[in-house]
């Protein structure tokens, strides 16, 4: 998914240091063989100058509302029209908050107003404009609002502070880009997926759970609602947003989560079980908090479901895809594990090496063998995975 070869793209360019950065995507777009058209603030000219920008696309510069050059002044609708995409890089927190509150008081932001294409951000700040409590408002109303949200990410930054606010390299930019442009996998298809921990209580304020962040099944879900999928995503408890598109149905003990699934998993193609669910549930959780004896106690747990065992099983029932965190000896326990579930395709990972991470490495296995997807973001993973699993659905 990484031909943007013919596609018409407009490039915003806002005032931060990244800006020059944006030189680089540019010239990443064009020898794809893009279309790109350069629209900059008046703050990103300070940074770097609009004939870099001409030279590497190859046409003319916007910065001007009222320009002379495009007919009848109506430049915020015209440059935007014939665009398949608008993607602003570096995205300053000023620029976030315009385009979250609808307003359009230069061409860039004016453009982002008028537009029918989709918008894809990658912002670049300091830490703390990127923490500031109305920068996170307005991503969340972005997001919201359908608007793709390119990083930031950890590490240098110009002011020699690091932090959290650094923007995606332009190769990565141009991954995101592109996976967006790139052909749809999984049109039409509806696709479960189950992400995050699940809690089993013991009393009223304590239960038993795991360290699942649902990093990667949200990832998963937001692949596949890339890939042209209809996504329910039925999560346990995570402090995670779901992505934009997504159904998500929110669920606590395993027993819920398997309710949830029961329910849809007849109507849907693809069921991906990403989600660390507990085997085990306490028999018989107190309605009131345990008090503190003088003993031990003893907490008798009974087993629980085996979702993915089930879907597995159904007659006519989807295509399924397992997730196995291992801690030791990966390739032997997942291919038994594959095996023991009766599943076309499982996803290994050590457990050490992805609760709670933005990172992962998984291995796929499938009856043709295993296939190594080596260490990178978890939404990078997930598009390789639904690209395997939308080549191996036409062969069912
Ligand atoms: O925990 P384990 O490694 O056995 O999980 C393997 C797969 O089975 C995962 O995809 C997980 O979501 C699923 N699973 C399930 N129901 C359970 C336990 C695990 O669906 N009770």
């Amino acid at each position: 998914m990484t031909d943007v070869s013919g596609k018409r793209i407009l490039l915003g360019i806002t005032g931060g240091i990244a800006a020059y950065k944006a030189a680089e995507l540019t010239r990443l777009f064009v020898k794809a063989g893009a279309d790109v058209r350069v629209v900059m603030t008046e703050a990103a000219c300070r940074f770097i100058t609009p004939a870099t920008l001409q030279a590497l696309s190859g046409q003319p510069v916007h910065t001007d509302m009222w320009d002379t050059r495009v007919p009848d002044s109506m430049g915020h609708i015209e440059l935007s029209r014939d665009r398949d995409i608008i993607v602003v890089a570096p995205a300053t927190t000023d620029f976030l908050a315009k385009v979250a509150n609808g307003l359009g008081d230069d061409l860039l932001s004016a453009l982002c107003l008028a537009r029918r294409c989709p918008l894809m951000v990658a912002p670049a700040m300091n830490v703390e404009m990127w923490q500031n409590a109305a920068t996170q408002r307005n991503v969340e109303r972005l997001r919201a609002d359908g608007v793709g949200i390119l990083g930031p990410t950890e590490g240098d930054h110009a002011d020699r502070e690091g932090g959290m606010g650094r923007m995606l390299e332009p190769g990565e930019i141009f991954a995101e880009v592109a996976a967006a442009l790139g052909p749809k996998a999984l049109t039409k298809k509806k696709v479960l997926i189950t992400a995050g921990p699940t809690y089993e209580p013991i009393d009223t304020v304590r239960g038993v759970t795991n360290q699942s962040s649902g990093k990667m099944g949200y990832a998963v879900a937001q692949a596949a609602v890339e890939a042209g999928a209809e996504v329910t995503l039925v999560s346990g408890a995570t402090v995670l947003a779901a992505p934009a598109g997504v159904e998500r149905v929110d669920v606590i003990t395993a027993r819920d989560m398997h309710k949830a699934v029961m329910a849809r998993a007849k109507q849907a193609d693809v069921f991906i079980s990403v989600a660390a669910v507990a085997d085990y549930h306490p028999v018989d959780p107190k309605p009131h908090k345990i008090k503190r004896g003088n003993g031990n106690l003893k907490l008798e747990l009974a087993l629980n479901p085996d979702i993915l065992g089930e879907v597995a099983a159904l007659a006519k029932g989807p295509f399924c895809v397992g997730f196995a965190a291992e801690t030791e000896d990966l390739n032997a326990n997942a291919q038994a594990k594959r095996k023991k579930k009766r599943i076309p395709l499982l996803a290994a990972n050590l457990a050490q090496e992805t609760f709670g991470k933005d990172t992962n490495a998984l291995t796929l296995f499938d009856e043709d063998g295993v296939h190594e997807l080596p260490r990178a973001p978890k939404i990078v993973l997930a598009r390789q995975l639904i690209e395997h699993i939308a080549k191996m659905l036409p062969q069912r």
